[in-house]
């Protein structure tokens, strides 16, 4: 089994990466914590699939456990979807000595993860992400949140996991699809921060996943160590992520979070090359290893409706945005523009 220790400046925590951990989730939380009630909260394609499992376990660990499940998709990343989620919490009568454990993707991490935050200022939270991206990023780093219809991720907290544990088998049922958005987050850490992982993940060879994950965790670990809140170089995560965000939103959220920082990430780049910072190879790497793990590179959007959707980002400061622009394959600058000078990026890095 692969361990990486984060430790956040507001806690510490493991994060386990291995086959078949699900069986185990109960003796590993009950080893750090104790039992107490443990409410699972999942989507329903993650429920019928392994929540049997996480229960069964937990169950001879000694916790009691309860179950909230939600339909599967980003759409159920809304305020409503967390009030629900709270109520429920509530009328089982949680205390802060219990748990929620948030077994799935992305949206279940996020949005369980900030009802933990929020139910009584803060109950204790497992994070068992259950897709390549949840293990990779959103599981990691402690950002919480739901959407509003004004943007993405727009009401959230800073919320560390007391464990996150990645059980690979789970991966087994993932589709291309879900791979490939895993593999965006993925080839976003090796071009802001791993030349070598670049190398492992261009040359396909019976890719050892555990791994890359460990991989990716370290990376985000080292960034999230340095900077929890976001105040400064944990910005460098959001590769991709501006304009991505703006892709998902203009899409009503059909384009897929993978999807659109895979297109983020090219207009980035391109805006890098035409305005001298990165190099051009650098802009072709990415293209062609998109393509190999069947990410799209061209946006359908034109640079208005981005620009719009990017400005109500909440990565935005006043008049000014932090971009993440790549110098070079494993290294990214940041760079705080005015919106004046977003727009003539994005215009660069779509034309
Ligand atoms: N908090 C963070 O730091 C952070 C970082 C990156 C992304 N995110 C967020 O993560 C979300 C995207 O995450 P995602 O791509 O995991 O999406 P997701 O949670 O919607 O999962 C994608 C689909 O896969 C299904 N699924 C999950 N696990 C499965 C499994 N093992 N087998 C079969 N199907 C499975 C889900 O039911 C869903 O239909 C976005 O909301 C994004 O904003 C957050």
């Amino acid at each position: 089994m692969k361990s990486v220790r984060v430790n956040a400046k507001s806690k510490a925590y493991t994060v386990y990466i291995a086959n078949d951990l699900l069986k185990s989730a109960g003796s590993l939380i009950s080893k750090i914590t104790g039992v107490s009630k443990a409410a699972i909260i999942t989507d329903d394609i993650v429920d019928a699939l392994y929540s049997k499992q996480l229960e069964v376990s937990l169950k001879e660990a000694g916790f009691e456990t309860i179950k909230y499940v939600f339909q599967n998709g980003e759409s159920s990343k809304n305020t409503d979807n967390l009030v629900a989620i709270l109520n429920f919490l509530a009328e089982n009568r949680l205390s802060n000595q219990d748990m929620v454990f948030a077994l799935g993707g992305g949206v279940v991490g996020d949005i369980a993860g900030f009802a933990a935050a929020i139910f009584m200022r803060g109950i204790k939270l497992v994070q068992i992400p259950t897709t390549l991206l949840a293990m990779v990023d959103s599981s990691v780093g402690g950002k919480t949140a739901v959407d509003l219809p004004f943007g993405k991720n727009l009401a959230g907290a800073f919320y560390q996991p007391e464990l996150v544990i990645c059980d690979t088998s789970t991966l087994s049922t993932l589709d291309n699809e879900q791979l490939s958005n895993g593999f965006s987050e993925i080839l976003k850490y090796a071009f802001i921060r791993d030349f070598e992982l670049l190398n492992r993940l261009k040359s396909n060879k019976t890719l050892e996943l555990d791994g890359i994950i460990e991989s990716c965790v370290k990376i985000k670990r080292d960034i999230v160590e340095l900077d929890e809140c976001d105040k400064g170089i944990r910005n460098i995560l959001n590769f991709g992520h501006t304009f991505g965000h703006s892709i998902e939103k203009c899409s009503n959220f059909t384009i897929s979070h993978g999807k659109a920082v895979a297109v983020g990430m090219a207009i980035m780049t391109k805006a890098g090359v035409k305005s001298g910072i990165c190099e051009r190879h650098c802009y072709d790497a990415l293209i062609s290893i998109l393509q190999m793990y069947n990410l799209p590179t061209e946006s359908i959007y034109g640079a208005q409706e981005l620009y719009n959707a990017a400005i109500s980002d909440k990565k935005r400061k006043g008049d000014k945005i932090t971009l993440i622009i790549p110098e070079k394959i494993g290294k990214c600058i940041l760079k705080t523009v005015p919106l004046s000078e977003m727009r003539t990026l994005l215009q660069l890095g779509l034309n």
